[in-house]
């Protein structure tokens, strides 16, 4: 159960105090920010890579190897309980936004947060109304081609044969969603790694920091001088390079986090007992 001590009351006025002091904050979020839409994350406590094991890094292979024979069991085992991809496929579909994602998307509305860096593929952010986003392993509800990079809300498409080709450039379509072993988009990567360069406080929200290029952002960040501060129930291999730890669950302490921002930094408005 998330108490709020007075330890970490003083922690969040310190980084609310950061954030309003700084000019590009960015957020690079995590799992961990849609555990509270009921989202399992991947690693620590509940994680489905701690429950079934860390996939291969040969998904991408296996998808190029053969993209038909891919789709087509897809479609096949579309409802496959006992497997990762199912059970998460089940809690993602029910998911909604989390007053988390509502708060960055306040913190955005303010002004005082430049962009979301995510590595969620669960379309929460959208969702909830984030407009400045990066969505550095994809979005499940979208189509690419491994071609010409094209993307498509994947609603509405019709798969009339397999592989599905694109139809600008007759290349392959898959699912929007970065797979073990496929290279980042090269737009997405650029762009996240300029927010990282420009950034000078960079919030760590629900992520392990273990999956790169993803986990290098906040490191780029540092190197150049800006401040992290990280929000997560447990420390991460982060944790070191951390300016503010805001030890909790981010449903819980970004809509406090947000509360501050609107009282100037402090915990009630100003002349108020
Ligand atoms: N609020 C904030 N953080 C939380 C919460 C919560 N309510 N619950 C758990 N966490 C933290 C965990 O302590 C952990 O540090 O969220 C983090 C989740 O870590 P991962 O499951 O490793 O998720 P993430 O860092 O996003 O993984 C990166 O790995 O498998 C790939 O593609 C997958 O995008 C994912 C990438």
């Amino acid at each position: 159960m998330f108490e709020l001590t007075p330890e970490l009351a003083r922690s969040l006025d310190e980084a609310a105090a950061l954030i309003l002091r700084s000019k590009h904050v960015v957020a690079l979020a995590g799992a961990g920010l849609s555990v509270e839409s009921g989202i399992p994350p991947f690693r620590g406590p509940g994680g489905l890579w701690t429950k079934y094991g860390e996939p291969t890094n040969l998904s991408y292979r296996e998808f190029i190897r053969d993209p038909g024979e891919w789709w087509e069991a897809r479609f096949r085992n579309e409802d496959r309980p006992g497997d990762p991809t199912y059970e998460l496929k089940v809690a993602v579909d029910q998911a909604r936004p989390n007053p988390g994602h509502h708060a960055l998307v306040e913190m955005e509305a303010m002004g005082l947060l430049k962009c979301v860096v995510t590595q969620n593929v669960d379309n929460l952010h959208r969702e909830a109304g984030s407009r400045s986003l990066l969505e550095i392993h994809g979005n499940r509800t979208w189509l690419r081609c491994v071609g010409c990079g094209d993307r498509q809300p994947r609603e509405g498409y019709h798969f009339d044969s397999l592989p599905p080709l694109c139809a600008q450039c007759g290349g392959v379509i898959k699912m929007d969603t970065v797979m073990f072993g496929e290279p980042i988009p090269e737009d997405v990567l650029l762009a996240s790694r300029e927010q990282a360069e420009s950034s000078d406080c960079m919030l760590l929200v629900g992520t392990s920091g273990t999956v790169n290029p993803a986990a290098r952002l906040p490191l780029v960040a540092k190197e150049l001088g800006a401040s992290l501060i990280e929000i997560n129930p447990d420390e991460t291999t982060l944790t070191p390079w951390c300016d503010i730890t805001l030890r909790g669950p981010s449903g819980e302490l970004l809509p406090l986090l947000v509360k501050r921002l609107k009282n100037g930094g402090a915990a009630k408005p100003a002349g108020r007992a």
